[in-house]
Formats: C-alpha cells, structure tokens, sequence
C-alpha cells in the first residue's frame, strides 16, 4: 500500500508521488546536447527523486549510462581537495554498484593513481574513454563541496569539458546554489570565465519549482484512488494555501490526515482537517522546519527576515541582495516581488519562534497570525496563540513581532495573487 512520504526522495511503487520527469522539461534536451547545467531548488523539493528518475530513465533508453551519486560525504573535508576528490570518486563508484551497469560501462577498477588535484578530471576521462556508452553525471548534494575543495571539483570538470580528450557528455550539478555562484566559486566572475567555463549558458541553470495547486490536487487523488477517501476540494485549496505548494510540506499535511490523525477512509478529508494537521506539523517542528529555524540565527539570514516581519522598506544595498539571494535559495522566502516568508506555515514557524523569544524576556504580546479574507480566524493557527511550540532556546530580540507587523492572510492572498 503506498503512502506520503516524508523521508527522503520518493520511489515509484511505495509512495504517492509526481511523476518527476515533467517537473524538469528542459533538462532531457540539455542532456541530448551534451550540456553540463547546474539544477537548483531549496531542500526537499524533489532534486533527488527528480534526478533518480531521471538516470533511470536515460539509462533505460540504451543510449546513455546516466548516474546520480551524492558529493555530501565530502563535507568533512572542508578545504582538503585531495581527500574530497577521492571521496566524489567513491561515491561515483558505489552509485553504480547500486545500479545495473553494464561491466564494460563501469569506471575502470582503479582510478589512475595521479597528482592530487587532477585525479577527478583524469579519472573521468578514463571512465569516458572505456566506456561505450556516454555518460550522464549527476553530481548530487554539490553543497557539500566548500573552498578549495569545491574549486578544484568545478576546475577540474570545467578543464576535463574544454580539453579534446574523452570526458562525460553531460554534468549536472545539484544543489541550493544558482550557477553563478558556482562561477565565482570556481575562481572566476561569471563574465571572465565566459568561454571557457562549461556552466557558463544562461540556459543552463535549472530552478526546480514547487507545486502548483494542480499538481497538489492530482497527488492527493492517488491517495482517493488508492483507498476511495476523497479530499474536499476545500481541504485541497487549504493545503496549497498553507503550503504554496512547498513539495514536503504538501506531503507532510496529508501524512498527519492519514497517518497521525487516522481519519477514518470511509470520511471525506475537509478543510477541518487540514487545519488540524497544520497545528499538529507546526507543534511537531519536524527535521525540515527546524533546519529552517536553525537558520534564523544567522546575521544574514537575520537582516532579510526581520525588515519582513516588521513590515520595514527593505535595505538596497549590495550586502542585502547577497543576504537575499541566500535566503531565497534556503527557499524560506520567496523568489518574486514583493519579498515574503514562502509561506505561511513557515511564517507561522518563525512568528513562534520570535515569540517564544520575546516572551521569555519580557510581557507575552504574541498577535495571532491568521485572520482569513472573511475576516474569520484560520482555526488551526489562531489557537497558537494561547499555546506555545517547543522551545528553542534561541532569542532574537530585535525582530520581535507585533500586531501589524505578520503579514495577515488578508495581505498575503493579496500580495501573493491568489
Ligand atoms: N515527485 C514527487 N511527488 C511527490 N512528492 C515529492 C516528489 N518529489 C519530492 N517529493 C517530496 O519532497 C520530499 C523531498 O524529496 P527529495 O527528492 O529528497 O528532495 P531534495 O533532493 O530536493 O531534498 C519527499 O520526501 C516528498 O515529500
Ligand atoms: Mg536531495
């Protein structure tokens, strides 16, 4: 029986799921033409299961042996180039252990045995030269990858691309980070390295989005599908409301419905309910909220969320759109104008958090967030105000939050065009 997934990428046949293909269009002609792109998007949106099918699907054509590994092992390694290169090598090697390569498509038994630095570049040349298949790589987790270390994985592939010697036909780097800081972060300003650098098309920088009120619809009626319970219409445009569509968030609602809160499948899902299992997600502050919390307390992440919630012009300066830039690929606010909380669970998650803070320093004076169009309060989030989450133990003073200052859901539909 198939289920919401909440842990990690999806798999065809155990979880309800998206078909992923489809959510990255462009990403198959990219491939044919042999393109090396980066692919973007903030945490649990999809890459991995998106990249998964992807491979599977490339490989299964017979023209390609396409490989996704992650480079997130390499994290320890800081600056150490040499022991993040051979840690990327092994995980190249260990992804297609997991697969069903053909023996003379695997990489060669030994990498060959080269300078420090040169290794990555040297061995995928290799690997392309032996293998009579092209390769498709899919450098997963690529964040992992910092300083030097990152440097010399971005040099290496970008001399492997220019160089007339077998390399993989087509790269895709995979992580939070849009391609031009990947150009930076490889040495050169994103005009500089024109020519030379393989990430250097505009087209080649793909953002993974996340769903829209369809794609919600279409995942929960596998669940009705699947077991006859039908969700309201009403508790569908409530999850997407709350969500707008965030991939883990949409999954993680229906989850607590049908897991947690057991509603029984001979009952319709309303809206009712969907309230309810947003109070609970937001009570529970699992993994993916609190990495976002975690988050607040960094000064640059600070310096953009605080001038939201107060409802302050936002600093035009070079050092804001840096900062601005950052939080948007952390996905916690959004990529259009005007610049807002993504949405309104994480608004909620970060208004308690604040509060939990100032209340431990001083008179409580949490406003209730959600009051709806029809000037009614949202059910779910109205009792948070007589309730408090878990406490963090973090405080953040400055941005302590008033009656005015959350955007209410009157502003947020307005402001968000729907
Ligand atoms: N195709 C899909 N259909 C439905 N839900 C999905 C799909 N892809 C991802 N998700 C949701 O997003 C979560 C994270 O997926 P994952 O592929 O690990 O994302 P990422 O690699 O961006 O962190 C999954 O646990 C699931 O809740
Ligand atoms: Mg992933």
């Amino acid at each position: 029986m198939k289920f919401f997934n909440v842990a990690g990428p999806c798999r065809p046949g155990r979880h309800y799921m998206l078909p992923p293909e489809p959510r990255l269009p462009e990403a198959r002609e990219l491939i044919e033409e042999g393109l090396y792109f980066v692919l973007h998007a903030p945490r649990q949106t999809g890459k991995t299961t998106t990249l998964d099918a992807l491979a599977d699907d490339l490989t299964a054509t017979g023209r390609f042996l396409a490989v996704r590994f992650s480079c997130e092992d390499a994290r320890v390694t800081g600056n150490d180039y040499a022991a993040a290169e051979e840690l990327v090598l092994t995980a190249i090697r260990e992804a297609c252990a997991t697969l069903d390569v053909p023996p003379d498509c695997l990489p060669p038994t030994t990498w060959p045995k080269v300078a420090p630095g040169s290794r990555l570049r040297v061995g995928l040349s290799a690997w392309a030269h032996r293998s009579p298949l092209p390769l498709v790589l899919f450098f997963d987790e690529i964040d992992g990858l910092t300083g030097a270390s990152l440097i010399s994985v971005l040099s290496q592939l970008r001399n492997g691309y220019t160089m007339k010697a077998a390399f993989p036909h087509s790269v895709a780097l995979c992580g939070l980070r849009d391609v031009r800081d990947y150009k930076m972060a490889s040495g050169g300003d994103p005009e500089g390295m024109q020519g030379t650098s393989p990430f250097n098309i505009k087209a080649a920088s793909l953002l993974l989005n996340d769903f829209t009120f369809g794609e919600v619809a279409e995942l929960y009626g596998q669940h009705t599908k699947e077991t006859g319970q039908k969700f309201e219409n009403a508790a569908v445009q409530r999850a997407f409301e709350v969500s707008q569509g965030q991939p883990w968030l949409v999954n993680a609602l229906a989850r607590h419905i049908t897991r947690h809160m057991r509603v029984p499948v001979s009952e319709p899902i309303t809206d009712a309910h969907m309230d309810e299992a947003v109070e609970r997600l937001i009570l529970e502050r699992a993994t993916h909220l609190d990495s976002l919390v975690d988050r607040l307390v960094e000064p640059r992440v600070h310096r953009v969320i605080e001038p939201i919630l107060a409802g302050t012009n936002l600093p035009l300066d070079e050092r804001y759109d840096d900062d601005l830039s950052f939080v948007r690929d952390l996905g916690l606010v959004t990529r259009g104008r005007p610049v807002q909380i993504a949405n309104p669970i994480y608004q909620e998650v970060v208004v308690r958090v604040l509060s939990q803070a100032v209340e431990r320093s001083s008179t409580p004076s949490h406003a209730p967030f959600s009051s709806r169009t029809d000037g009614s309060t949202f059910p779910g989030f109205s009792r948070s105000s007589s309730r408090s989450g878990r406490s963090t133990g973090r405080s953040w003073t400055s941005a302590r939050p008033t009656t005015s200052s959350p955007a209410s859901w009157s502003s947020w539909r307005s402001s968000s065009g729907w």
